[in-house]
């Protein structure tokens, strides 16, 4: 028997291995260059993430990062904030002197204009200094961790320089290109930014990122689709009465007003991960997992999206924005009370949806979104609603409460599935009751499962870009969502913000698209299961019988 095989014969026996025993560091090693690195998305996220690759001996000899941003730092003071951020990381879970000082070693900094040359030719001796000591290929992953308007210039920079080889691919000298979101700030400024990049990039060289695509349940959403034979037959309009897609946050908007007042929660969160999150619900099967063929599917579901109409706006579309309130325990102030935000402002911090897939799998199935900040409670999870059974013959009494079929795709936090159907209460007499049974990932693994800037990172490393967003889909996302943006920019609230308060489920008007359709929100964890929804003429509202 091999190794890898006795690995899987382990785990199929239930002994429980961590993830990494499966994976391998990348087979080339890279410079790792981040453009604004004295940023919070740094501390927080990125080097936090190479630090636990790092640990799990996932990172290739002789890999090194270079941050590049204008706060004035050297090495020794950039190493030092580096070890701060990942001792505070909450996505670390044991801090390790020698692991750390061994990665320490590789971290470099350069204090420079985004405008300026000097920057640039000091990029070029750094990178050409690090190859020759060191005897590393010279692979390049460029990370802009700025804002949309710096990337024009920054990567025109970056050829201007020669610093941006032709390859994306493996082999003798790549250079990739991971974008962070937001990638523009409307179809436009997408496109435009598309169009300048391109210039100096390959399209295969480019990675936009979307951590959700990273979170390993949005990857097992996939597994689950199409690994398993029974789900297939069911996934579709003929047994599927809606889908809820849930991204509820109980932070608020924390030191990103400035930020968060030219993005609200429509560019912040529906137009990359809500979206790729219906994509990879809504998408037939790919050819392989990879690379194109995966991304072909969801740009076929992004293509299907009816579009909205802006006759129809209050129908299908919820905005509002939390006011003062509690979260989890804490008296908290209202959006416009943060620092950073206008006293007036009409900015959403929630956005409710309703959108349709006009194709032969999801015809008139309602896809319902909704995110916000400030909200009840942590989670986003998906909910995929079955119809009811057509013809209910037990003799049921009046305090049965008989719930259609559910499934619940937990992304975060507590990744699993669970399944809600029908069961006998034990006893003399036919009763039902809804009962739920559940996979858990921490408790089947036996591991919390690699963060998704981690699997996100590896993955640009090894050059497969499967996770992350072509053009296209970045561009049909914006336009799905052009039409409420335009309208929402132009108009003011039809209810006067604040219409939440913080700590609460969002407005009314959320629960009031579904409860016009005869549906309602799951909202866990208050009302997880059994929510008595009683709706004389439901499609799929949980109905007395
Ligand atoms: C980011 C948004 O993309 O996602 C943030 O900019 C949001 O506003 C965050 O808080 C949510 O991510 P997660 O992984 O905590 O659900």
């Amino acid at each position: 028997m091999t190794d890898s095989t006795s690995e899987l014969n382990r785990l199929a026996e239930g002994l429980a291995l961590a993830p990494q025993a499966f994976m391998q560091p990348p087979k080339e090693t890279s410079t790792f260059v981040i453009f604004g690195a004295s940023g919070d998305l740094t501390h927080r996220k990125l080097i936090p993430a190479l630090y636990n690759l790092a640990c799990a001996k996932m990172l290739p000899e002789g890999f090194h990062v270079v941050g590049f941003a204008v706060t004035p730092m050297d090495d020794a003071t950039f190493r030092e904030e580096m070890r701060k951020a990942v001792q505070k990381s909450k996505e670390v879970t044991e801090f390790r002197e020698s692991v750390w000082n061994d990665f320490a070693q590789g971290l470099h900094y350069i204090t420079a204009d985004f405008e300026a040359p000097e920057g640039y030719e000091r990029l070029q001796k750094l990178l050409a200094e690090i190859k020759t000591e060191h005897q590393v290929p010279d692979n390049r992953l460029y990370y802009l961790a700025i804002p949309p308007s710096f990337c024009r210039l920054v990567t025109e920079k970056l050829g201007e320089h020669n610093l941006v080889s032709p390859t994306g691919k493996q082999g003798e000298g790549w250079t990739r290109l991971i974008v962070e979101k937001p990638f523009g700030h409307d179809i436009a400024s997408a496109q435009d930014l598309n169009a300048h990049i391109h210039k100096v990039f390959k399209e295969e060289q480019i990675y936009r990122i979307d951590h959700y695509l990273g979170k390993e349940t949005v990857q097992n959403l996939m597994a689950f689709r199409f690994a398993n034979s029974i789900i297939e037959p069911i996934w579709s309009r003929r047994y599927v009465d809606h889908v809820q897609i849930t991204a509820a946050e109980t932070l608020g908007v924390e030191h990103r007003g400035l930020y968060y007042e030219e993005a609200g929660c429509l560019r912040d969160m529906f137009q990359n991960h809500l979206i790729q999150i219906l994509a990879i619900i809504g998408m037939e099967p790919p050819v392989r997992y990879g690379g194109s063929s995966v991304r072909d599917r969801k740009a076929d579901v992004l293509r299907s999206i009816v579009p909205i109409n802006p006759e129809n706006l209050v129908e299908i579309a919820v905005r509002g924005q939390y006011g003062a309130g509690k979260a989890e325990g804490v008296v908290v102030p209202g959006y416009r009370e943060e620092q950073g935000v206008n006293p007036k402002s009409n900015i959403e911090t929630f956005v409710a949806l309703k959108l349709f897939v006009d194709n032969w799998r999801w015809s008139e199935v309602p896809f319902y979104l909704r995110s916000g900040k400030r909200m009840n409670t942590k989670v986003t999870e998906i909910v995929i609603q079955f119809k009811r059974v057509p013809h209910m013959f037990f003799q049921l009494s009046q305090d049965d409460v008989m719930e259609p079929n559910q499934l619940i795709i937990r992304i975060a936090p507590d990744e699993g599935i669970s399944l809600r159907f029908g069961a006998k209460v034990p006893g003399p007499s036919m009763r039902l009751r809804p009962v739920q049974m559940n996979f858990s990932y921490s408790e089947t693994f036996n591991v919390q499962p690699a963060t998704a800037y981690e699997t996100l990172l590896l993955d640009a490393m090894e050059g497969d870009a499967t996770l992350f967003n072509r053009n296209d889909a970045v561009e049909l996302a914006w336009d799905v969502l052009e039409p409420l943006l335009e309208i929402w920019s132009a108009t003011r609230p039809f209810h006067p913000f604040p219409n939440y308060a913080a700590g609460s489920w969002g407005p009314t008007g959320a629960d009031q698209l579904m409860l016009k359709d005869g549906r309602s929100w799951r909202n866990p964890p208050d009302a997880p299961l059994l929510s008595r929804v009683n709706l004389e003429n439901g499609h799929g509202g949980g109905t007395h019988v």
